[in-house]
């Protein structure tokens, strides 16, 4: 197999347009991805054919859907290398899946005096929720400060680490820098302390393999948005047995075993952290995501993206007063920047009039930015629909850019 960009690109639909009269540069992919066809045919197919509830009928449809929506769920194991389907929770999101672990299995086993260690880099997702814990819990939280070049500083992790530590929780790949955490370094000595690992998959999902199982973490957390599928859907894996010992954080309906007003009991995982109606057709657009994705011969993606991160970061390093932050390797897919003397809200401005999408701001990740000194950046990220039309494109803005600000 080989990649055929072209063909890819015309299987999502939303590319073929115009802003104004460019052509669409789409380059905001950490924010989110576009859907190819295939997903959103499935969308169609589930409303246009079988849409009813989950578990709760014998009619058809509702056996249909059920069906549907489980087998996405064996989907999901697949594509994780996850032991079981019954380790795969459908949440809404990795923000709702780190607040799902912070709520449910840190409410249970962290003690005033435990210590939550998370990195410099993470999202505000991987920060916020174990501030609220730390604040309910007397727990405390610590940070893995990180390099100029964007890596994380190992041996201050090591010197941070001790047996108060119960929990790492960590980005996979950073949705600002692009640079790749040593999870293969970073979980094995977290286990030495016998802490619980969280990893944050956001970014990851859609440019690496993932196997949970070799990772060696316990929770394993990413959104289907970004991984060409629909949003409001997303996943939480976790280890079996730490699942099965966690208490329910959210109540309602199809998480109870029995419910009586002397007291309820709850149902085996993952039902017993999917209260409420779930979101049955995102589930069904992340299997048909996962579907398109895992057919792409992923060596040849990978080369792909990886030739359009190098082209653009060396082009961009020859423009006079351009600075990347996160330079450090291995890193993937993203490109952060800083043009001297222009604000980077005025540089999306004008790419967003070139017909180019960026993201500018702090990216969720303010701690981030005010270790750079800075408070925003103007971001480019690839995806694998991104050519090199898209790169010519970006660096035809900038010269836009610094033609209007010089
Ligand atoms: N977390 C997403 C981003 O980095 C929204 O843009």
């Amino acid at each position: 197999m080989s990649f055929d960009v072209a063909l890819t690109r015309s299987q999502f639909p939303v590319l073929n347009q115009r802003v104004g009269k460019k052509r669409l540069a789409y380059l905001d992919n950490a924010a989110t991805t576009h859907k190819p066809q295939a997903v959103m045919s499935a969308v169609d197919r589930y409303y246009g054919e079988y849409n009813s509830n989950i578990h709760r009928a014998v009619h058809t449809l509702s056996q249909k859907a059920t069906e549907a929506y489980e087998s996405s769920r064996q989907r999901v194991a697949e594509f994780l290398g996850a032991d079981r389907p019954d380790e795969i929770v459908f949440t809404a999101g990795t923000t709702a899946g780190i607040n799902l672990v912070a709520n449910s299995w840190a409410d249970q086993h962290i003690q005033p005096g435990d210590e939550i260690l998370i990195s410099h880099l993470e999202h505000h997702s991987n920060i916020v929720p174990w501030q609220l814990l730390c604040e309910r819990r007397g727990c405390t939280l610590k940070v893995i400060p990180v390099l100029e070049d964007g890596q994380l500083d190992l041996s201050a992790y090591e010197q941070l680490l001790s047996e108060r530590t119960r929990l790492v929780a960590l980005s996979h790949v950073s949705n600002t820098l692009g640079v790749i955490t040593p999870l293969d370094v970073m979980i094995p000595k977290a286990k030495e302390w016998g802490a619980t690992v969280l990893i944050d998959g956001a970014q990851a999902v859609a440019h690496l393999p993932v196997n949970v199982t070799e990772l060696g973490c316990d929770f394993y957390v990413f959104s289907g948005h970004k991984l060409y599928g629909p949003t409001g859907i997303g996943v939480l894996w976790g280890r079996g047995e730490v699942l099965h010992g966690m208490p329910p954080w959210q109540g309602g309906g199809d998480m109870i075993e029995t419910v009586s007003f002397a007291g309820s009991t709850w149902a085996e995982p993952p039902a017993r952290f999917e209260a409420g109606t779930p979101n049955i057709v995102g589930a069904i657009g992340l299997a048909a995501a996962i579907d398109y994705f895992d057919a792409l011969d992923h060596a040849a993606v990978t080369a792909h993206e990886d030739a359009l991160l190098r082209q653009a970061t060396e082009a961009l390093l020859n423009i006079p007063g351009l600075r990347i932050l996160g330079t450090a390797e291995p890193k993937l897919s993203v490109i952060s920047f800083t043009l001297e003397g222009v604000h980077p809200h005025d540089i999306g401005m004008i790419l967003n009039k070139e017909g180019v999408a960026i993201r500018t701001g702090h990216h969720c990740t303010q701690p981030l930015m005010e270790r750079f000194g800075l408070d925003a950046t103007a971001r480019a990220s690839f995806a694998l629909y991104n050519d090199q039309e898209d790169v010519s494109a970006l660096l035809h803005g900038l010269e836009t850019v610094r033609r209007l600000f010089a």
